[in-house]
């Protein structure tokens, strides 16, 4: 019989994801989500890419009655919960630093009363949505694992710097315990059906979503914050891996925690392509590919920034035997594609 995997933020943009890719692997799964920053319908596209049926519990991870139901639920019918993937988190860093207490209670609230419910249920793996942001802007580039957590640059950083420590405490006293923590660079893309990808809420942060908008003429150009940044060509580097990658890195990772065995305690793995790409760079790897214009002008530095980081991998394709297979053009082509679905849905 097929292991189940309660994925939390199910109904999110990597959650979708990662589901989809979890059942092609042949497990079965069970998404929660509380609709903080999705809906029903990312639930039903999911579910119409999968031979599966995919039970769904509208649920709130901090809310211990809720996940209780959950967890008990699927043992009652036959199916106990062997491995969790945590996704659910609130994940816009301004309006952490308007909303820190929110943030706090919602991150970190969450993941303790997930920690909790486990250890009742004896689910003893958990794969946690980590963020190279706890590494903050970290004096070595490529950034490895063992570089140190710097003071966060956002209530949001610090609820994941927050949930890794959480995590690692719970691993010391819970002999069977054992997490891998994926520390994810910048996703990008969606499936290459178009039929999941990111729909985020308002004017998107993110420079990918904002870039999509702006050709779709949704918004007016983009803004490249800052090209007087000591980069080779003054804008800010980061490392962008196709979603795709991603959600196949966490089917990696469970099988990891499956296969290490019980009580291995934590381990860290930053998930990135290895390349450091700038802004201008990917603007211009977007009209390369999609052959539309990015209407763009060159602005301020954006506050709180990094000015470059990029994966040290190796750890991941060592141990997890994982690594990048979609290249950039890739994600922003995906991207794109997506895009323009959303915006055909809107009637533009
Ligand atoms: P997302 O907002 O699309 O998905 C998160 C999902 O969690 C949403 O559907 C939301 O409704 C749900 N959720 C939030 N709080 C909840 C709660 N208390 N109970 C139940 N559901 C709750 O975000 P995403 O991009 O898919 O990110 C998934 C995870 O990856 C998050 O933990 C995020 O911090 C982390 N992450 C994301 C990125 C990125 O750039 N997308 C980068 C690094 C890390
Ligand atoms: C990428 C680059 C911007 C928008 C954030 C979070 C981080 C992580 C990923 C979750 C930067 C530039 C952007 C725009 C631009 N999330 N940009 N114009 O800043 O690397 O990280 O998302 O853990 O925690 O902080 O991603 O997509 O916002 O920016 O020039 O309109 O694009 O300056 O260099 P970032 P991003």
């Amino acid at each position: 019989m097929s292991l189940t995997i309660l994925v939390t933020g199910g109904a999110g943009y990597i959650g979708t994801h990662t589901a989809v890719a979890l059942v092609e692997a042949g497990f079965r799964v069970v998404l929660l989500d509380n609709f903080s920053n999705s809906d029903f319908s990312a639930v039903q596209a999911m579910r119409s890419l999968v031979d599966q049926e995919v039970p769904f519990y509208e649920a709130d991870c901090r809310n211990k009655s809720d996940l209780l139901r959950v967890f008990k639920t699927e043992k009652d019918q036959g199916f106990p919960i062997s491995g969790v993937i945590h996704f659910a988190a609130l994940k816009a860093v301004g309006e952490s630093v308007a909303k820190p207490d929110l943030y706090k209670s919602n991150n970190i609230g969450g993941t303790e009363c997930l920690l909790e419910t486990m250890k009742e249920f004896g689910v003893h793996s958990l794969v946690f949505s980590s963020s190279c942001t706890v590494y903050g802007e970290p004096e070595n580039i490529p950034v490895d694992e063992l570089s140190p957590f710097l003071p966060s640059e956002s209530p949001y950083g610090y609820t994941k710097q927050a949930c890794e420590k959480l995590i690692v405490n719970h691993a010391e006293e819970n002999a069977e315990f054992s997490s891998a923590l994926l520390r994810y660079f910048n996703p990008i893309g969606a499936h290459p059906s178009a039929v999941i990808g990111e729909s985020p809420r308002g004017i998107p942060n993110n420079l990918i979503p904002f870039l999509c908008q702006a050709v779709a003429k949704l918004r007016g150009p983009l803004t490249v914050f800052g090209t007087d940044y000591p980069t080779k060509d003054g804008s800010c580097i980061r490392d962008y891996l196709h979603v795709m990658d991603l959600a196949e890195a966490h089917v990696k990772a469970i099988c990891y925690l499956f296969e290490t065995g019980k009580g291995k305690g934590c381990r860290s793995f930053n998930l990135g392509t290895g390349t450091g790409v700038s802004v201008l760079e990917v603007i211009e790897a977007f009209e390369k590919v999609t052959g539309q214009k990015v209407p763009h002008t060159l602005g301020d530095r954006r506050e709180g920034d990094v000015v470059a980081i990029w994966a040290n991998a190796e750890r991941a394709k060592e141990e997890l035997k994982w690594e990048t297979k979609r290249s950039l053009e890739q994600g922003l082509n995906d991207s794109w594609n997506w895009q323009q679905k959303l915006s055909g849905k809107s009637g533009l």
